[in-house]
């Protein structure tokens, strides 16, 4: 290692320490004995593989500090606890310089890795080694290795969950990176100007699936609604178009259900009545039409409700208790709607008229000169609910990404 580099780690760890000395005291790791010990580095306390500490040396990854006490740097690294000596099962890189490079050979002594996270590191596409395929299950590539193709990611064949957002990933459709991965539990490819169908065919084991901001075209294949683990469907931000199918209510774990900024026409399915545990319901921007459907407003769970900038039509069927309960509620951008005002009070700022004695809006929705018929630029801003008490952040453009929960 380059002694500058090597000074360089010592200061980033020496500022750690600093910041983390509050911590609770650190489990002191057993002493390796002598004869197996490496050369008397400042790593020689560690009891990480040898092979694994020249690796993360070669990857700027300080190791002055055995990289198997936790917290470890970043939380960059946890290890197993085989002996003598203990090796990487998770190691995560975020904020790389452009110049650190995931060598083969760093790969190779790293084939222990159970999970592998890149945020941030733009670093030149990797080629894996085949310990390093088959030991792998989580996969996180979020703004990082620049461009990756879904064939590559296609290897990955034992995971059990995989995020990649904010790459372009280049293929034919998500088929082609799921056909093989027979574990998946979470999946997310977002984010990615992904082209191409939902699949016709997908593992049943999935709880996660989040496809937000690709290029998906097509409508909503049986494959999806037949994946009755699912906790969570984001399909926000494509060109999907069609009738959401009934079938939608087969899934029946489902918490939060996206399908936002997409083509979708005809009215909201019955079979919605069917989730009972849906917590989170995104229908905003699409073309959807018909009233919206009383029994949602018996849906015990409900706390967050768009349904804004659609062709909906009537008379708003809720009340105000049902309302407070919302922590969101969006319904602006949908012309035909209107809210009976013996009902409802006009302070609630929805964004609909109120309605005439036919259930017909009395006069053009409120507001046209605020930001009420932008319905182009994103979903989850809003029509005119500033001041209104709903807690959901007026911000403008579509979340980049979370980095929170990734380490
Ligand atoms: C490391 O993880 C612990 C527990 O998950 C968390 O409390 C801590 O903030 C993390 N530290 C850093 C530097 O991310
Ligand atoms: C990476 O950079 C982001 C933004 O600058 C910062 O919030 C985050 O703490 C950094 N993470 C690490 C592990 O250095
Ligand atoms: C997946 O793991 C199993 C058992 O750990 C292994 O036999 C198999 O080769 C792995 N698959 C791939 C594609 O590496
Ligand atoms: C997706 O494509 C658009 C337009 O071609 C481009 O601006 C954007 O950067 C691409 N996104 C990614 C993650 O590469
Ligand atoms: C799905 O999960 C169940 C229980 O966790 C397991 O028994 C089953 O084998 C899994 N199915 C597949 C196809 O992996
Ligand atoms: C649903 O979304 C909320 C944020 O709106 C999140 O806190 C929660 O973890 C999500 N639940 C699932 C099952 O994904
Ligand atoms: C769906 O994804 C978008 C963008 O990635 C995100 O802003 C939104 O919160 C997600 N919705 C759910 C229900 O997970
Ligand atoms: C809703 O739209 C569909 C086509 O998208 C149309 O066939 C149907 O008549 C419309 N229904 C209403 C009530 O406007
Ligand atoms: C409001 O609507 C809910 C659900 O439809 C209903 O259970 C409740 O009794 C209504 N409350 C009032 C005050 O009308
Ligand atoms: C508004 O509500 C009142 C009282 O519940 C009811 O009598 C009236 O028919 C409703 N008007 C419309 C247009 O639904």
């Amino acid at each position: 290692m380059k002694p500058l580099l090597f000074i360089l780690s010592l200061f980033l760890f020496s500022t750690t320490t600093i910041t983390t000395s509050s911590s609770p005291s650190l489990p002191l790791p057993p002493t390796p004995s002598p004869t197996s010990s490496p050369p008397s580095t400042p790593s020689s306390k560690s009891t990480l593989d040898p092979k694994q500490i020249t690796a993360l040396q070669s990857l700027n990854i300080p190791t002055s500090k055995d990289p198997c006490s936790q917290p470890s740097f970043h939380n960059a690294t946890l290890c197993d606890s085989s002996k003598p000596f203990r090796h990487l099962i998770s190691l995560t890189l975020s904020n790389c310089s452009s110049y650190v490079s995931l060598s083969f050979t760093a790969l190779k002594s790293l084939s222990t890795l159970t999970s592998l996270n890149l945020i941030n590191c733009p670093i030149s596409p990797i080629h894996f080694p085949p310990q390093l395929i088959s030991s792998l299950r989580t996969f996180t590539c979020i703004n990082s290795l620049r461009k990756i193709s879904g064939v590559w990611l296609s290897q990955l064949q034992n995971l059990t969950d995989l995020t990649v957002s904010n790459v372009q990933v280049k293929a034919s459709g998500p088929y082609v990176i799921l056909g093989h991965m027979n574990y998946l539990k979470t999946l997310t490819v977002s984010h990615a100007n992904l082209t191409g169908f939902l699949p016709g065919h997908i593992h049943s084991n999935l709880t996660h699936v989040d496809f937000s901001g690709n290029q998906l075209k097509g409508n909503i294949p049986s494959s999806i609604t037949m994946l009755d683990s699912l906790q969570s469907l984001n399909l926000s931000s494509n060109k999907l178009a069609g009738e959401i199918p009934s079938s939608i209510g087969d899934l029946i774990s489902l918490k939060n259900l996206s399908l936002a900024s997409n083509s979708f026409s005809g009215a909201i399915p019955d079979s919605f009545s069917a989730l009972p545990d849906l917590v989170h319901l995104d229908l905003s921007s699409n073309q959807l039409n018909g009233s919206i459907p009383k029994f949602i407003s018996e849906m015990k769970s409900i706390k967050y409700l768009n349904l804004a900038n659609n062709n909906l039509h009537g008379v708003v069927p809720f009340n105000l208790t049902f309302i407070k309960g919302l922590e969101v509620f969006k319904l602006g951008g949908n012309s035909n709607l209107c809210y009976n005002h013996s009902v409802l009070s006009s302070k609630l700022k929805l964004g609909v008229s109120p309605c005439d004695k036919y259930g017909k809006p009395v006069s053009p929705p409120p507001s046209k000169d605020s930001s009420a018929d932008d319905s182009s630029d994103d979903d989850y801003d809003d029509s005119d609910d500033d001041g209104s008490k709903h807690k959901k952040d007026n911000h403008h453009g579509p979340n980049k990404f979370v980095l929170g929960g990734m380490i």
